[in-house]
């Protein structure tokens, strides 16, 4: 089975957390909106065919939330289901109980596809196909990772997919051990407040460690207009 190289591209504070509004201003009266599209510029230059986000950053940036549908779940196959073949690029949304009210089939052109719990509503469904959307599964629970990058690429044709966050998605990848490159932009700023959401937020355990067996590789560091500093590491996985 070919998976997508799955990239993991975020922008931190110097403090790795990732709550934009929150960090210091620039010096010298610079503007921070600006020193955050760098951002983009690099996800430009990834030229991926795909990206992945959370359910809330879709909710915050993106899509209307709603609480999730109740109903039947005996019509559709729990297969995906592929409303665009010619999509070049793809909006790839994490959302297991099938919390977002799509009301277009694309973000900003790109196709999206909605990876969900095979317990959402037949219902559901049948309102993604009526907006042209496509959609596949991540288990019962809509948290197997592995076999959601699976389907990605075996039915998607996803060849080179980024990771955007927020820290609970990119921390359940971790886990799940299928991030191959990490892409770090670290803003000249700081949080500085315990408990706000960081680059990786893996739900689990105190006990837990969900980055345990991977290391990093320093691939190249760049300093960059604004005192922005670009890091990427090659993941590199140890043991079984
Ligand atoms: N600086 C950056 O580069 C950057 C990038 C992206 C986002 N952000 C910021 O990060 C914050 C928002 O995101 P967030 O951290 O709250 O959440 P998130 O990672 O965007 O979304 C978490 C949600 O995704 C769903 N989900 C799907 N599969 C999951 C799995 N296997 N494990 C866990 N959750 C899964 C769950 O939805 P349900 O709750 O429906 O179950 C969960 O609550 C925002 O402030 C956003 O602006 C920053």
């Amino acid at each position: 089975m070919t998976r997508p190289v799955i990239i993991c591209h975020m922008i931190s504070s110097v403090d790795g957390r990732i709550v934009t509004e929150r960090w210091t201003p620039p010096v010298d009266g610079k503007n921070r909106d600006a020193i955050i599209n760098q951002y983009f510029d690099i996800e430009k230059h990834y030229d991926a065919d795909g990206w992945i986000i959370g359910r809330t950053t879709a909710s915050e940036h993106f899509v209307k939330a709603a609480e999730p549908r109740k109903g039947s779940t005996d019509r559709f196959p729990r297969k995906a289901y592929v409303a665009h073949t010619s999509a070049k690029r793809r909006a790839i949304i994490m959302d297991p109980h099938g919390r977002l009210q799509y009301e277009q089939p694309d973000i900003e052109g790109d196709h999206i596809i909605a990876v969900l719990a095979e317990t959402v509503a037949d219902e559901y469904l049948q309102s993604l196909r009526d907006h042209g959307i496509s959609y596949c599964f991540a288990g019962r629970d809509g948290h197997d990772i592995g076999k959601a990058v699976d389907v990605l690429g075996s039915t998607f044709g996803r060849r080179k997919v980024l990771l955007e966050g927020g820290g609970p998605i990119n921390g359940a990848f971790l886990k799940a051990g299928v991030i191959d490159e990490l892409s770090l932009l670290i803003y000249p700023g700081i949080d500085g407040l315990s408990g706000i959401a960081s680059s990786f937020d893996w739900m689990g355990a105190s006990n837990e460690q969900p980055a345990s067996g991977q290391a990093l590789r320093l691939k190249h560091v760049e300093k960059r207009q604004d005192d922005v500093i670009w890091l990427q590491y090659r993941v590199e996985r140890s043991g079984p």
